[in-house]
């Protein structure tokens, strides 16, 4: 079993003068097993520097991060922002490309493929592909590498709100299809509700504000009533939050 462990977490830049600013103020997380948790917050409350951190992309000033499945460390798959696809290798390239493990390696991205819906753009090229369907293959690609922990921060972001709901409803198909501990990143509590197994509120300064566990029945579609209920309670919360950065 996987899982994801920050305890007491503390992060702080410096500028040039020397002033020192906290952004992570002791952080306590613990993500274990195939949960799919979120993390929402104000922008500038951390959310992306502790995905940073979690990932290893930054250090943090003081506190523990560790990822483990089992007796040894976990393998991690991160879905970005923007895809990262390399332009001159085809999806099916792209997708065999991050795989250290190369017995099967094929096979594996054609199953993934098939799960996003993008078997028959298999060999072409990302150009030649929407933005969703990159990001699609983005998604497909991070699940290929069968990582025992998954960091996404707002993979959504950037798309339309159609093609954003559309892509939820492939990550939460994928994720049933292939569960994993999951660490995912956004701005938008609408999103976070229909995908999360429990919602952390990230407060201004990076304190963590409030923890929501979500026990809806899934798949979960945006306009299942419950699913509307609890989104607009959250957001409620979420707006009082925001007001008060
Ligand atoms: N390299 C850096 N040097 C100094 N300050 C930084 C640096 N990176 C981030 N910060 C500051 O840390 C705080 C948290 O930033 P972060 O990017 O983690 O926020 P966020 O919650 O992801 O915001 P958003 O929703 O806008 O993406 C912000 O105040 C930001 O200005
Ligand atoms: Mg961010």
């Amino acid at each position: 079993m996987a899982s994801i462990e920050i305890q007491r977490l503390v992060k702080e830049f410096h500028d040039r003068k020397g002033a020192t600013t906290r952004v992570i103020d002791g952080v306590d997380l613990t993500i274990s097993g195939d949960t799919f948790v979120s993390v929402v917050g104000p922008s500038g409350s951390g959310k992306t520097t502790l995905l940073n951190i979690v990932s290893g992309i930054e250090t943090q000033t003081s506190g523990t991060v560790s990822l483990r499945s089992g007796e040894r460390e976990a393998k991690v798959g991160y879905v970005f922002q923007d895809p990262r696809l390399l332009p001159w290798r085809t999806v099916i390239e792209n997708l065999g490309f991050v795989q250290h493990e190369r017995k099967g390696w094929e096979e594996r991205a054609r199953h993934y493929l098939d799960l996003v819906g993008l078997s028959h753009c298999a060999d072409r090229y990302p150009s030649q592909l929407s933005g969703g369907q990159q990001q699609r293959i983005g998604i497909a690609r991070a699940f290929a590498v069968e990582p025992d922990v998954l960091l996404m921060d707002e993979p959504f972001s950037h798309l339309d709100a159609m093609t954003s709901r559309t892509l939820r409803e492939h990550l939460e198909r994928i994720w049933l299809e292939s569960r994993r501990t999951v660490m995912f990143v956004t701005h938008d509590v609408t999103e976070a509700v229909q995908l999360s197994d429990r919602i952390v509120v990230l407060a201004p300064g990076g304190r963590v504000h409030e923890v929501i566990d979500v026990d809806l029945p899934r798949p979960r579609r945006a306009s299942d009533p419950a699913v509307a209920v609890l989104q607009a309670e959250v957001l409620a919360r979420f707006e009082t939050l925001e007001a008060a950065a």
